[in-house]
């Protein structure tokens, strides 16, 4: 079945020091938690330390970006082959700050699917419709498209994890409803039964956005939603720690 996660997308936020020093206390914090995946995601810079780091905790590392090639000459960017050479498991995928301050198409997000699943990674294909949208009542179309292209002729892939995080409540402090997030969610699983049939059944599905201790279980506790990937929340290690134990049965 579906193992429920908690993924900290910790974004351009945390130095190499302060990402160890979270490390100093964490670990032992979520130590007796086995049922819930956690997943972390610092800055590139950091994930090299952070590997050793995480070596006999139940952590999981990973990246919040990647290239589609194994190597080249790209300036600037890091590779599947890079990235797995640390153990990264996972990598996040068309982020929608990636999407809407550096231009990433879905074209360029489905070739990145593409090499996550290529080099064995598990991609968190992030989705979602901004304010306008939501507002127009086209939720559904944008999910529909920006789904269906990502993973637009790739083979049924039970490694893919998919996060609705709709833009407008992205560090706004306005999270969707429980209650809209469960319906994104089993619509997204329809999505991926049309496309994939039975492994859709595999696939997690998550909420992003606003995600916070006091909310966390009014979208983790639904069918449809298989964890939370936070941003502002999983900087602090308490908050992690009360989100993570929070999931956990
Ligand atoms: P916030 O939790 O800060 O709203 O960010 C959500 C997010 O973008 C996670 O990828």
């Amino acid at each position: 079945m579906r193992d429920p996660m908690v993924i900290a997308n910790w974004k351009m936020y945390k130095t190499l020091s302060e990402a160890v020093e979270f490390f100093t206390h964490f670990p032992a914090e979520v130590g007796k938690v086995s049922d819930v995946e956690t997943v972390i995601c610092p800055p590139f810079i950091s994930l090299a330390d952070l590997s050793r780091l995480v070596k006999n905790t139940s952590l999981i590392l990973g990246a919040q970006n990647m290239h589609w090639e194994k190597e080249g000459a790209y300036t600037g960017e890091i590779s599947p082959l890079m990235l797995q050479e640390l153990g990264v498991k996972y990598v996040i995928i068309g982020h929608s700050e990636r999407r809407n301050f550096f231009g990433e198409s879905d074209r360029v997000v489905r070739k990145k699917v593409d090499a996550a699943f290529k080099s064995g990674l598990f991609p968190i294909l992030c989705i979602g419709e901004n304010w306008d949208q939501f507002n127009n009542g086209e939720t559904k179309k944008i999910l529909q498209e920006q789904l269906s292209l990502a993973l637009e002729q790739l083979s049924p892939n039970n490694k893919l994890v998919v996060a609705y995080e709709p833009v407008w409540a992205i560090g706004t402090g306005t999270p969707a409803t429980g209650e809209v997030a469960s319906g994104v969610a089993g619509y997204i699983r329809g999505l991926l039964r049309d496309l994939w049939g039975e492994v859709a059944e595999n696939v997690r599905i998550l909420y992003g956005g606003s995600v916070n201790p006091d909310n966390i279980l009014e979208f983790t506790g639904k069918p449809d939603i298989d964890g939370a990937l936070i941003g502002g929340s999983s900087l602090k290690e308490k908050f992690l720690a009360q989100m993570v134990r929070a999931v956990s049965k």
